[in-house]
């Protein structure tokens, strides 16, 4: 069985004092605890990267960030590279997010080229993405998600979704409290993954499709429980490492019993 991963993704939050905290409390609980099915990352805000990087020391979490330019280098005032994210520890990206496509009018082309040059230069990308309400309520679904994986298969063949992962994030249960149905979502990560299997089986057992949109320790337990659902990417209820902490401890625990 794959790890399930789980991704805190704290967008604009935190400060030095939070992030040591939340360290210390995530390192006494890590120090007690094997874990066997999960992996476990945090996305924090650029500038607390190092500082999560000097602070774990070894300890079973990875570093993600939640956004990278597609330059490696050069006169790209106010971006950050791959190679930096590298230097400071960073295992995984986020990419697509809809936050960044809706704000930062972040194009699907624009989003297949970061993902690749993320992928070829040796860090794991999560392709985030998903329909809106509209989109939904039309069941445009499907269509949506073939569009966005389409882009990159157009543009860099199957090769580039090789050890990746995709995060299905509805736009519409991001951050609102409202929660998708878990075998609906199911449904939409079988059919991901059928998709990516018609270019090549071995690429798409391997993928990891995770799900995000108000996932919380209370509601998790129908969506892990789902054979396509790989892991969780988290905003809102990874803000305090306390709760983080319990929604890895009841994978952990489910995970376990199945
Ligand atoms: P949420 O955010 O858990 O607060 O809904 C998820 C995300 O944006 O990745």
């Amino acid at each position: 069985m794959k790890p399930f991963l789980i991704i805190g993704n704290w967008k604009l939050n935190g400060s030095i004092i939070f992030v040591k905290d939340y360290i210390n409390k995530i390192k006494k609980f890590l120090n007690k605890k094997k874990l066997d099915y999960c992996k476990i990352s945090i996305a924090p805000a650029y500038p607390y990267l190092y500082l999560f990087n000097i602070y774990l020391n070894n300890i079973q979490m990875s570093l993600t960030a939640q956004n990278v330019d597609i330059h490696l280098s050069g006169s790209f005032t106010g971006e950050i590279s791959i190679n930096m994210l590298k230097d400071i520890g960073v295992k995984y990206v986020i990419v697509g997010h809809s936050e960044r496509r809706m704000f930062h009018k972040e194009t699907d082309k624009y989003i297949s080229k970061k993902f690749y040059i993320i992928k070829s230069n040796g860090l794991i990308p999560i392709l985030c993405l998903g329909e809106t309400e509209l989109q939904k309520n039309m069941n445009q679904t499907k269509d949506i998600c073939v569009k966005q994986i389409d882009v990159i298969l157009n543009d860099y063949g199957i090769e580039a979704f090789n050890n990746t992962i995709i995060a299905y994030e509805p736009i519409w249960a991001i951050g609102s409290g409202q929660l998708a149905n878990p075998i609906e979502v199911q449904k939409i990560h079988k059919f991901i993954r059928e998709y990516i299997s018609q270019k090549d089986f071995k690429i798409s057992k391997n993928i990891i499709i995770q799900y995000g949109g108000s996932i919380n320790e209370n509601n998790m337990d129908m969506f892990i429980k789902q054979k396509d659902i790989n892991g969780f990417l988290i905003g809102k209820a990874s803000l305090t490492a306390e709760d983080f902490i319990s929604i890895v401890k009841k994978a952990e625990k489910i995970l376990s019993s199945i």
